[in-house]
């Protein structure tokens, strides 16, 4: 742009004067110089010199030249699609066209505008060149487009391979086969759902097996007392016993069927509490609660010939259901005395330590020997089969007390000698969590 202005500066002497000679050699050498086609035109865009001595004498009607002649500017330039001259002696294919830029500049004199200076040059190679870019990046931009297809092909079935796998499993499990498992690969948050899907199968199949460990066990404590019935009918109604052996025999059906009733009885709290239900929580008071449940089982063991003594504060209040407290400490207190001999003594007592109540009940019993602690709190779990039996113990009732005590997020302890004796020691909050009443 600069070139052609001062091209235009200096040509301007030659068209003052009009000396065609000169404005022609300048047009053809400059144009030469630049590597273009220079053309001098007067003020109303007649040519006066053509580098390429083409178009002498012909009025040029460009819009370039006509922004010079309005005297709005006083460089301009404009790209054009034009047939393809031959160019210094080249020759061009018929037909052919070429993209040329023209840059024009007024030529002016004492500030006045006397003629248009014409400089057009080729840029076909830069317009080919570009063209050859365009093409390269469309190839270019296909590939990349074809690699990220690929790339997210693999990576979305990188991601959705574990939840296939995972589908798979939680369907195995919804048919109620629990002992499906998926892989843990990595720690992302994948790898978390897997694991965490793992122990909920895990849990489920436990579950699943306590189940049907449960049924196969209630089912056996139940068959024990409807056979000695069996026997016992069956034996009346085919041997004819006499009136003393009949009354002796109805005796023990009776005593069969109160077996019966409270292994039922204590089935139905189980499967009560392990419902979950909502159980209604309030204020309770201990200290009458125990006291009730100590005069309740007071003449049980006088007939035993077992003293039982209870140290209770006046009132210890805590947040808790009534019903299951009284039946947990009621069996805690009747196992003492069942336990007990004839001579013995079971001691009760309450007191409040800091956050929690603590109720002890301790004996002068048979105790229960070291490799059985573990397993006391466990469902239909007897020490001495036989003589749970003669007592008519169900082997729940620890059961049943353990829940009840985790239903209301204590503790329940055990401590031991055979022999010797045994104390059982229940830890009850005095204040529930909030969620306190969800807990089953
Ligand atoms: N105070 C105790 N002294 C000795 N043994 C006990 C005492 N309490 C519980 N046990 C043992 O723990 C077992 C489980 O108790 P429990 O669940 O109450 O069943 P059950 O009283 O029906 O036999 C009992 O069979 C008994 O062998
Ligand atoms: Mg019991």
């Amino acid at each position: 742009m600069k070139q052609v202005n001062s091209l235009a500066v200096e040509i301007m002497p030659a068209l003052d004067s009009f000396d065609a000679g000169t404005l022609y050699t300048t047009a053809v050498d400059k144009g030469r110089e630049q590597g273009g086609r220079i053309l001098v035109l007067d003020n109303n865009g007649v040519v006066m010199a053509d580098g390429f001595s083409l178009l002498n004498g012909v009025k040029l009607g460009y819009r370039e030249v006509q922004d010079i002649q309005l005297g709005e500017k006083d460089f301009s330039y404009g790209f054009h699609l034009v047939a393809a001259l031959p160019q210094q002696g080249e020759s061009t294919e018929e037909g052919k066209s070429t993209w040329m830029v023209y840059y024009t500049s007024a030529i002016i004199k004492n500030a006045k505008t006397i003629g248009v200076l014409v400089f057009s040059t080729s840029i076909q190679d830069v317009v080919d060149k570009t063209g050859l870019i365009r093409e390269q990046l469309a190839y270019i931009s296909a590939g990349i487009c074809v690699v990220i297809v690929g790339l997210s092909i693999i990576i979305s079935r990188l991601i959705t391979r574990p939840i296939n796998e995972m589908m798979h499993a939680i369907l195995y499990i919804s048919r109620g086969r629990f002992d499906r498992r998926v892989k843990v690969s990595g720690k992302n948050e994948m790898a978390k759902l897997a694991a965490t899907f793992n122990m909920m199968s895990e849990r489920l199949e436990n579950l699943d097996r306590m189940r049907s460990e449960f049924i196969a066990d209630a089912s056996h404590e139940m068959r024990t007392p409807l056979s000695s019935i069996k026997i016992l009918v069956e034996s009346m109604l085919y041997q004819e016993p006499e009136p003393r052996v009949r009354k002796e025999f109805l005796q023990d059906i009776n005593n069969e069927i109160d077996r019966l009733n409270n292994l039922v009885a204590d089935l139905m709290t189980l499967s009560k509490i392990d419902r979950h239900s909502q159980v209604a929580m309030e204020r309770v008071e201990m200290a009458s609660l125990t006291e009730r449940v100590v005069k309740n089982l007071y003449p049980i063991a006088e007939n035993k010939g077992v003293a039982v003594s209870a140290d209770l504060p006046d009132e210890l209040y805590l947040v808790g259901n009534e019903i299951k407290l009284y039946q947990a400490v009621s069996n805690l207190v009747d196992n003492s005395i069942k336990y007990t001999p004839e001579g013995g003594h079971v001691d009760v007592s309450l007191e409040s330590r800091g956050q929690f109540a603590v109720l002890k009940v301790s004996d002068t019993g048979v105790g229960i020997p070291k490799e059985d602690l573990p397993h006391i709190f466990e469902r239909f779990y007897r020490v001495d089969k036989a003589r749970s039996r003669e007592t008519g113990g169900t082997g729940l009732g620890l059961s049943i007390a353990k829940e009840i005590t985790a239903m209301h997020r204590g503790m329940l302890t055990v401590k031991s000698e055979p022999g010797k004796g045994t104390t059982f020691t229940l830890e009850l909050p005095l204040q529930q969590a909030p969620e306190g009443n969800k807990e089953g």
